[in-house]
């Protein structure tokens, strides 16, 4: 079936990332329910969009909110297509300041609002079904203070994989996006972008459309093999961050410093250049 006509779900869609896919998708032809905590945003970005689209207001931390929100979609559609499980919030705390309320508060967020989504999907959807999830680079390397975050981001992947398991005997795919830093709210407010502990490079920012292209794919018919997949969209900082990593345990930054320490000192003393080096040492 064609994009047109479908109906699909799309949690956190108020702004940022979701609000990026929702737009994807309507312009593709699907009509759109947004679930946000923020209801009066849901609506603003409804009023934006190319087609149909029914804003409700929906913690996705509360089941009762989730399990409401499906039903409304099923009485103003009569179906769902597409579940994209984008809504997240993400905390900082070193290790030993976080309490369990702390955990749960994100858990409750970025894992169990998923899981009770695809649950609701699962209840509902027809044969042809498709679910994406919005994890993050986070679940695979991540930066100090983030962990409540990364190990939601990380459960969301091994809940894809439940669900594509579980969804293939019913016609349901589920696959997961994995973003790297993209322009909305969250990334500017990230406290360990401020301080410097993670450092962002402008070519390594993409836009919440980058990321609502790959689920537009994902949540399509022409990815009707594709389940359980998880795809980094993220202008390939992961790669080049396990490249560097890899060398640096090598030992070959440290060689490759005590090198320039060593021509300088020599070069201070007039000291003729050393024969070249059989092999190339960091950075090559
Ligand atoms: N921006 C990035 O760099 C980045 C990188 C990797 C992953 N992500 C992931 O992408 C998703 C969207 O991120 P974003 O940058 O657009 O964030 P954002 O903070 O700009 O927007 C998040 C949206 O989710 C809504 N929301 C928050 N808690 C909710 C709840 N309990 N129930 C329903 N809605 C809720 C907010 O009202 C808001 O509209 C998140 O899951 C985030 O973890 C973002």
């Amino acid at each position: 079936m064609p994009a047109e006509g479908k109906v699909a779900i799309v949690t956190g869609a108020g702004r940022g990332i979701g609000a990026g896919i929702a737009a994807r998708l309507a312009a593709d032809g699907m009509r759109i329910v947004l679930a946000d905590l923020d209801h009066a945003a849901a609506a603003e970005t409804a009023h934006k969009l190319a087609g149909e689209a029914l804003a409700v207001r929906c913690d996705v931390s509360a089941e009762a909110d989730v399990v409401a929100c499906a039903g409304q979609a099923m009485e103003r559609f009569g179906r769902i297509d597409v579940v994209v499980n984008n809504a997240g919030l993400m905390t900082f705390k070193a290790l030993d300041q976080w309490t369990a309320q702390d955990w749960l508060r994100v858990l409750s967020v970025d894992l169990v609002g998923a899981a009770m989504f695809t649950r609701e999907a699962f209840r509902r959807m027809g044969e042809g079904g498709a679910i994406v999830n919005v994890s993050s680079v986070h679940a695979v390397r991540t930066t100090p203070q983030a962990a409540p975050y990364a190990a939601a981001k990380a459960g969301l992947l091994s809940l894809t994989r439940s669900a594509a398991i579980e969804g293939r005997e019913r016609g349901i795919r589920a696959n997961a996006v994995l973003p790297g830093a993209i322009d909305t709210a969250m990334l500017w407010s990230n406290p360990n972008g401020r301080s410097g502990v993670e450092t962002i490079d402008r070519v390594d920012v993409g836009a919440a459309a980058d990321i609502a292209g790959a689920v537009a794919f994902l949540a399509g018919d022409e990815a009707r093999f594709i389940t359980g997949a998880s795809l980094a969209v993220d202008g390939g900082r992961l790669a080049r961050l396990c490249r560097r990593r890899h060398r640096l345990r090598r030992g070959g930054a440290r060689r490759w410093r005590q090198g320039r320490a060593c021509k300088a000192r020599n070069r201070a003393r007039n000291l003729p250049r050393p024969p070249p080096a059989r092999a190339r040492s960091y950075p090559g």
